[in-house]
Protein backbone atom coordinates (compact mmCIF):
# COMPACT_ATOMS: atom_id res chain seq x y z
CA UNK A 1 0.00 0.00 0.00
CA UNK A 2 1.04 3.55 -0.37
CA UNK A 3 1.31 5.94 2.82
CA UNK A 4 1.16 9.26 2.47
CA UNK A 5 2.63 12.05 5.11
CA UNK A 6 1.07 15.33 4.72
CA UNK A 7 3.26 17.87 6.83
CA UNK A 8 1.47 20.76 8.51
CA UNK A 9 2.35 22.69 5.85
CA UNK A 10 0.68 20.88 3.35
CA UNK A 11 3.59 19.08 1.41
CA UNK A 12 2.77 15.55 0.65
CA UNK A 13 5.77 12.70 0.69
CA UNK A 14 4.13 9.41 -0.30
CA UNK A 15 6.33 6.01 -0.04
CA UNK A 16 5.54 2.23 -0.20
CA UNK A 17 4.71 0.14 2.78
CA UNK A 18 4.44 -3.21 3.73
CA UNK A 19 0.94 -4.91 4.88
CA UNK A 20 1.64 -5.58 8.61
CA UNK A 21 4.35 -2.78 9.23
CA UNK A 22 3.28 -0.13 11.15
CA UNK A 23 2.90 3.32 9.67
CA UNK A 24 5.69 5.10 11.95
CA UNK A 25 8.07 2.08 10.82
CA UNK A 26 7.58 3.10 7.20
CA UNK A 27 8.24 6.67 7.93
CA UNK A 28 11.48 5.80 9.41
CA UNK A 29 12.41 3.26 6.78
CA UNK A 30 12.17 5.85 4.45
CA UNK A 31 13.50 8.91 6.00
CA UNK A 32 9.90 10.97 6.21
CA UNK A 33 10.01 14.37 8.49
CA UNK A 34 7.48 14.84 11.24
CA UNK A 35 7.15 11.67 12.43
CA UNK A 36 9.81 11.51 15.68
CA UNK A 37 8.99 7.81 17.33
CA UNK A 38 12.04 8.45 20.51
CA UNK A 39 10.82 5.31 22.06
CA UNK A 40 11.16 2.94 18.62
CA UNK A 41 7.39 2.11 19.19
CA UNK A 42 6.65 0.85 22.73
CA UNK A 43 4.33 3.02 23.09
CA UNK A 44 6.04 5.29 25.67
CA UNK A 45 6.79 8.54 23.81
CA UNK A 46 3.77 9.95 21.60
CA UNK A 47 6.13 11.71 19.51
CA UNK A 48 4.72 9.65 16.67
CA UNK A 49 1.47 11.21 16.83
CA UNK A 50 -0.06 12.03 13.09
CA UNK A 51 -3.61 13.17 12.38
CA UNK A 52 -5.46 9.77 10.35
CA UNK A 53 -7.40 11.60 7.31
CA UNK A 54 -10.91 11.01 6.83
CA UNK A 55 -10.38 8.56 4.01
CA UNK A 56 -7.99 6.36 5.82
CA UNK A 57 -9.11 3.46 7.83
CA UNK A 58 -7.50 1.69 10.69
CA UNK A 59 -8.27 -0.87 13.48
CA UNK A 60 -9.68 0.58 16.50
CA UNK A 61 -7.01 2.36 19.70
CA UNK A 62 -6.54 0.57 22.58
CA UNK A 63 -6.99 2.14 25.82
CA UNK A 64 -2.94 2.36 26.63
CA UNK A 65 -2.76 4.39 23.68
CA UNK A 66 -5.83 6.29 24.59
CA UNK A 67 -3.88 7.32 27.24
CA UNK A 68 -0.52 8.27 25.35
CA UNK A 69 -2.45 10.36 22.95
CA UNK A 70 -2.84 12.97 25.84
CA UNK A 71 0.64 13.74 26.71
CA UNK A 72 1.45 14.09 22.97
CA UNK A 73 3.13 17.94 22.15
CA UNK A 74 0.40 19.30 20.06
CA UNK A 75 -3.30 19.16 21.51
CA UNK A 76 -5.10 15.61 20.32
CA UNK A 77 -7.81 15.73 17.89
CA UNK A 78 -10.84 13.46 16.83
CA UNK A 79 -8.28 11.90 14.10
CA UNK A 80 -5.42 11.68 16.63
CA UNK A 81 -3.71 8.64 16.82
CA UNK A 82 -0.60 6.98 17.13
CA UNK A 83 1.62 6.16 13.69
CA UNK A 84 3.76 3.20 15.86
CA UNK A 85 0.11 1.08 16.41
CA UNK A 86 -1.11 1.69 12.65
CA UNK A 87 -0.75 -1.15 10.87
CA UNK A 88 -0.82 -1.12 7.30
CA UNK A 89 -3.04 -3.58 5.63
CA UNK A 90 -3.69 -3.65 1.71
CA UNK A 91 -4.85 0.38 1.33
CA UNK A 92 -3.31 3.14 0.79
CA UNK A 93 -3.84 5.47 3.85
CA UNK A 94 -3.02 8.84 4.13
CA UNK A 95 -2.34 11.11 7.50
CA UNK A 96 -0.96 14.11 8.53
CA UNK A 97 1.81 15.00 10.80
CA UNK A 98 2.24 17.38 13.46
CA UNK A 99 3.83 20.64 13.03
CA UNK A 100 5.68 20.24 16.42
CA UNK A 101 7.77 17.19 15.28
CA UNK A 102 9.95 17.93 13.01
FE1 LIG B 1 6.79 6.03 20.80
FE2 LIG B 1 4.83 5.50 19.06
S1 LIG B 1 6.96 5.52 18.70
S2 LIG B 1 4.67 5.96 21.18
Amino acid sequence: PYVTYISATGSETAVAGFAGDSVMETAVRNGVPGIVAECGGSLSCATCHVFVCADSVFDPMQELEDDMLDGTAIDREANSRLSCQLKLSDADIRVTTPETQV
